[in-house]
């Protein structure tokens, strides 16, 4: 690992740290997905272990797993609203829109950033933007017809790529697929314009969904919005 990869790893650890302690004992916390979140649940781990009473919802397999290893009780029942999610981010704008699913969990995300009371993202500081569209916007849509759904999404200006893995296209937890859509800047009407294409499941825009950021940086961390 290069100095300057240690430093991203460090800021991202402790934008982590610092959302552990806005977990509340006896609460149902949203665990993110990426190698952000995975600070926040291997921490969250650590203290469930020291004695912490939570229970977690898990946006992917992976984070799932990773909360399993840390013995973190998981559940999926929505009975008890969400106290708090905590998830990382691929831009954030200055007020704490963002932008997010380059990992391919969104749709997951997303439902679990809307059900919950706080939504908090953590992220180093390269994840800060003037406005939000610096990368493509990851759209997973169903393949079923999936050509006709990218077409659509040509139609408001976007030029969409579907992402591939290993030669092949990917496909996210859910089984569909993800359409990277590079637009430039982007603004909330056009989630709204993408959300209406049908085959559309779900769009990596996230517009007044999160209440503050906690931004690892080169001297300090830094708050966006508001964590209480
Ligand atoms: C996954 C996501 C991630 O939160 C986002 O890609 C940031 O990941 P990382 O913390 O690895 O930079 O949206 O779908």
């Amino acid at each position: 690992m290069t100095t300057e990869q240690a430093e991203v790893e460090a800021q991202k650890k402790a934008a982590a740290d610092r959302a552990l302690e806005l977990v509340r004992p006896g609460t149902v916390v949203g665990l993110g997905s990426g190698s952000t979140a995975r600070y926040f649940i291997t921490g969250l781990g650590d203290r469930v272990r020291a004695g912490l009473k939570v229970q977690a919802v898990a946006t992917s397999m992976e984070s799932r797993r990773l909360a399993e290893k840390g013995r973190i009780p998981i559940t999926e029942r929505n009975d008890q609203a969400l106290d708090l999610a905590v998830d990382g981010a691929d831009e954030i704008d200055p007020s704490v829109n963002c932008l997010k699913g380059r990992g391919g969990a969104l749709l997951r995300e997303k439902i679990v950033a809307v059900a919950s009371r706080r939504f908090v993202l953590i992220a180093d500081e390269s994840k800060l933007v003037g406005r939000l569209g610096r990368g493509p916007v990851p759209i997973e849509v169903l393949p079923f017809f999936w050509e006709a759904t990218s077409r659509a999404i040509e139609s408001l200006g976007g030029r969409p790529q579907l992402r591939m893995a290993s030669g092949r296209p990917f496909t996210t937890d859910n089984g569909n697929l993800i359409l990277d859509t590079t637009f430039g800047a982007v603004d909330a009407q056009l989630g709204v314009a993408i959300h209406a294409i049908p085959g559309v499941l779900e769009h990596g825009l996230f517009f007044r969904i999160a209440r503050a950021a906690i931004v690892g940086s080169a001297t300090g961390l830094r708050i966006l919005g508001e964590l209480a």
